[in-house]
């Protein structure tokens, strides 16, 4: 072997060693441009050949480029070994262990009031009561006239009514709902007897304190047959009161009152217990005001196209915020709305535990 040949092996020597010791991408390709890159030693001597007798330069150009290859055969596979545990330890990383519980995904909570919507939906549900809508944005006629509230009347006053600016074509202005009673009128309209529904919603009037808000959500109900009196409204309000706050011996109190759409009309109040600062339903000597109701008056069949003479009914309106305070404590009704998640965390329900009769409603 002469001289060349023998640097020729020192230098790979060299270099084997330094590639076995690389252990990763970075200094693999330091090493390439070291030894093949333009610059390297490999190139250097490759330039060096044509300085050679044509002899040295077959023995030692062969043996330049046998080393040559080899070089890049290692990095090559190096680096494919680098790259292929790599993978491997990013699989392992992010690998799933299906035996794990599941993670708990952050879907929020349920709003108080949607809550309640739900509980309703199932109570009255079960008793036959069919989910109706309507929309925020009513005519006159639906939210008043229909119901039996004489036009220019003072009774649409007591209801602090938001009217909208522009008129329609009969030169009146639409209102936001002050009640979900409108929808008993859609229903009738469209509908014809037997109707036993309910309907949830926003309604809205210009009121603002602890226990009011201009935007609040009432519940509605109606029956229309020939037969039904005040006594089933009686028993189908106590089923109600009794399945929703989850007590069995709920007083109710039915107290004659006046609204334009029922005759006779009640207001009913359940009874509770004030003493502890707190409101607490089903014991106690108290009473709160909680829904009205009564028989639905002949002019508002008449307005709907039912015959007084051939059909009769009930129905009842409840506010749903109310209800909510009642049943899950909170003070103050202007939080409700104040999208304040630190209220919602304390006071809001898991979406995985809806309400159903059989699990419970609360
Ligand atoms: N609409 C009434 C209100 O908002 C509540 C109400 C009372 C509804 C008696 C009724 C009813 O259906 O019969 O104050």
């Amino acid at each position: 072997m002469d001289a060349t040949t023998n640097d020729l092996t020192v230098l790979e020597r060299d270099l084997m060693a330094r590639l076995d010791a690389a252990n990763d991408e970075a200094s693999l390709e330091a090493l390439r441009v070291e030894a093949l890159g333009k610059q390297g030693s490999i190139s250097a001597l490759m330039r060096n050949l044509g300085t050679m007798s044509p002899d040295e330069r077959k023995t030692y150009g062969a043996a330049l480029n046998v080393l040559k290859d080899k070089l890049t055969e290692t990095i090559l596979t190096k680096k494919a070994g680098i790259a292929e545990a790599e993978l491997d330890r990013q699989l392992q990383s992010e690998a799933v262990d299906v035996t794990l519980p599941p993670v708990k995904p952050r879907l929020g909570t349920i709003h108080p009031v949607s809550q309640v919507m739900e509980e309703l939906a199932q109570i009255f549900g079960e008793m036959g009561f069919a989910l109706e809508e309507g929309p925020d944005i009513e005519t006159d006629f639906n939210n008043f006239t229909a119901l039996n509230f004489p036009p220019k009347h003072p009774a649409r006053e007591t209801h602090d009514t938001f009217f909208m600016n522009a008129r329609d074509e009969k030169g009146e202005r639409k209102v936001l709902r002050t009640h979900t009673s409108p929808v008993q009128v859609r229903t009738m309209l469209k509908q014809k007897p037997p109707i036993r529904m309910i309907c949830m919603g926003r309604t809205f009037r210009k009121d603002s304190d602890a226990t009011h808000t201009p935007m609040f959500h009432q519940i509605e109900g109606l029956v229309i047959d020939e037969t039904s009196t005040m006594a089933d409204l009686k028993s189908v309000l106590i089923a109600a009161i009794k399945a929703y706050f989850e007590v069995d011996d709920v007083r109710l109190r039915f107290r004659p009152h006046h609204f334009p759409f029922t005759e006779p009309s009640a207001e009913v109040d359940v009874g509770c217990d004030r003493s502890g600062g707190q409101i607490k339903i089903g014991t106690g000597e108290d009473w709160l005001e909680i829904l009205g109701c009564g028989m639905v008056h002949p002019n508002v069949l008449k307005q709907c196209g039912l015959d007084p003479e051939k059909y009769q009914g009930y129905a009842f309106g409840m506010g749903i915020d109310r209800l909510a305070m009642l049943k899950y404590g909170m003070p103050d009704l202007r939080d409700f709305f104040a999208a304040d998640t630190r209220w919602l965390k304390h006071y809001g329900f898991s979406p995985y535990l809806l309400p159903g009769l059989a699990q419970g409603v609360g």
